[in-house]
């Protein structure tokens, strides 16, 4: 999808289909509404409003013909409901006319003004509503790309950081469409060294540095836990590290960590199929860790950063690692294995550990972790757990600033001893309340000291439906947050 900035007036652009946001279906209130009804001319516009009860209410759609000076085929009025002006509105408004755009291939969207931080958000909704998964539909049954071409309005000069802010949305929309295709890919040919070859391709076709790791270099390394989980499965595991160095010296150093379980069928502890049919998400956390890395390195954000992903399924072979069963950690500590199904919190704890051994400022990681994160938060918010009070408030003014919803659980000490294990060192599940807790308290057990933050994707990562900006399937929840929180750490604490 190609997006472009103009600052043409109302009467001088051309367009396919134009889309006008508008908070209240008054006229002669001197609006855009005003504007349009001139440039059309007569009082066609009135009399559709009134025809269609088009009230400006959020979410209402009115089309209709374009005539007089307005040059388009088509004008489509977009309801934004109450004034609540800002980076909300704009995302919903170009999402809508992307996803309302029907036959049209290239629209036209009219921003209430020129700032980079709107123009970011607009580009970003713009190349990322349209969003589809093809890549196993054959002949007819493909969809046709719908809309190709957006063309983003503003009043007034374009300022240049406008034109780069542009350029960062569609990047960070494209890190984000990359992860969806990740995560909506099947996981008999999504599997760990599939996984790993995607992440490396991408990662090295923006000149950045690749380690892949195979199951020699682990069984060296001693990720005991990690390689545990992928012993009852046919194909190799993976752990992927990409490296992001800036020209600049870096701010800070940042270090994401993600599961990559290409598919969970539970292994010996196995899932029903109604969990299990779904499971080729379990790997969502890996595509988020490499979007949030591709985005930022398109974006030459002043941070050194790293990404780490532990690829593997889950599966039930002869081989498969059973309850009773204890491992050593890379850390040290022995685990007495509880339930397979548990296998999240076993890769990324050994994984964790070798990233923490690069003594980042902060350590981040992305999981789908836990059903029980699920259960306490419903399937739209992320659990973002933290060890560490400023990373939490820098993590989530990121979220609040991208929109995206996570809510802060604790890390509650009283909860500690459920993983307290008769015969080794620790179990690695706790008891049947405040699952996704202690299966955060396990994941600390494995960071030492370093300030780290914990986000339990299980539910916002992959959706049964399209909500709001995330479409079915895989959504790429995540990514610009995460992307965000590194901006914010190149600008400095204070520019906030
Ligand atoms: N991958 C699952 C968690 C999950 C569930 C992700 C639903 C997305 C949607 C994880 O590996 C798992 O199976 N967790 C178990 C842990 C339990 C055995 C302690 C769970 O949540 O049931
Ligand atoms: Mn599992
Ligand atoms: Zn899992």
């Amino acid at each position: 999808m190609k997006v472009s900035l103009s600052n043409d007036k109302l009467t001088k652009l051309t367009a396919e289909l134009l889309v006008v946001g508008v908070r209240s279906a008054k006229l002669g209130e001197g609006g855009v509404l005003d504007e349009l009804e001139a440039a059309l001319g007569g009082d066609s516009l009135a009399r559709a409003i009134e025809v269609e009860n088009f009230t400006g209410g959020d979410g209402q759609v009115l089309r209709l013909a374009a005539r007089g000076n307005v040059h388009a085929k088509a004008v489509m009025l977009v309801g934004l409901g109450a004034p609540k002006p800002g980076q909300g509105e704009t995302r919903m408004l170009v999402q809508r006319a992307v996803q309302g755009a029907k036959n049209h291939t290239a629209i036209t969207v009219l921003l209430a003004d020129s700032s980079p931080e709107l123009v970011r958000v607009a580009a970003e909704s713009a190349a990322s509503a349209g969003y589809r998964y093809t890549q196993y539909k054959t002949g007819d049954r493909k969809p046709k790309t719908a809309v190709e071409d957006v063309t983003l309005v503003v009043p007034g000069r374009i300022p240049a950081a406008s034109k780069v802010a542009l350029e960062e949305g569609v990047a960070i929309a494209n890190a984000i469409n990359f992860a969806r295709d990740l995560v909506n890919a099947p996981p008999n040919d999504m599997h760990a060294v599939a996984l790993a070859d995607a992440a490396k391709k991408a990662a090295v076709s923006r000149g950045l540095t690749v380690e892949v790791f195979g199951k020699k270099r682990l069984e060296k390394l001693g990720m005991e836990l990690f390689l545990a989980v992928n012993r009852g499965s046919a194909i190799e595991p993976r752990m992927v590290h990409v490296t992001y160095v800036p020209k600049k010296k870096p701010k800070k150093k940042v270090v994401f960590v993600g599961k990559g379980l290409t598919f969970d069928s539970g292994g010996l502890c196995i899932k029903p199929p109604g969990s299990m049919v779904t499971m080729k998400c379990d790997m969502a956390g890996a595509a988020t860790t490499i979007g949030i890395i591709l985005a930022a390195a398109d974006l030459q954000l002043p941070i050194e950063i790293h990404a780490f992903i532990g690829c593997t399924d889950n599966m039930t072979g002869p081989e498969a690692y059973r309850p009773g069963d204890v491992f050593p950690s890379l850390e040290g500590k022995t685990v007495e294995i509880i339930n397979t199904d548990a296998e999240g919190r076993l890769v990324l704890a050994d994984v964790l550990t070798h990233a923490a051994k690069l003594a980042p400022d902060y350590l981040i990681d992305h999981a789908t972790l836990t059903g029980a994160c699920m259960v306490a938060l419903g399937p739209y918010r992320a659990g973002f757990f933290a060890n560490d009070d400023e990373l939490a408030s820098l993590y989530l003014a990121a979220a609040a600033h991208e929109g995206e919803s996570y809510h802060r659980l604790p890390l509650d000490e009283d909860l500690r001893g459920q993983l307290d294990s008769d015969i080794a060192d620790l179990k690695h599940v706790g008891g049947p309340h405040g699952g996704a807790i202690t299966a955060a308290l396990f994941l600390r057990e494995f960071i030492g000291k370093t300030k780290w933050a914990h986000c339990d994707i299980a539910g916002p990562a992959y959706l049964d439906r399209t909500v709001g900006r995330y479409p079915k399937g895989g959504t790429g929840f995540g990514i610009a947050t995460g992307v965000e929180f590194l901006r914010s750490l190149g600008r400095g604490s204070s520019a906030r």
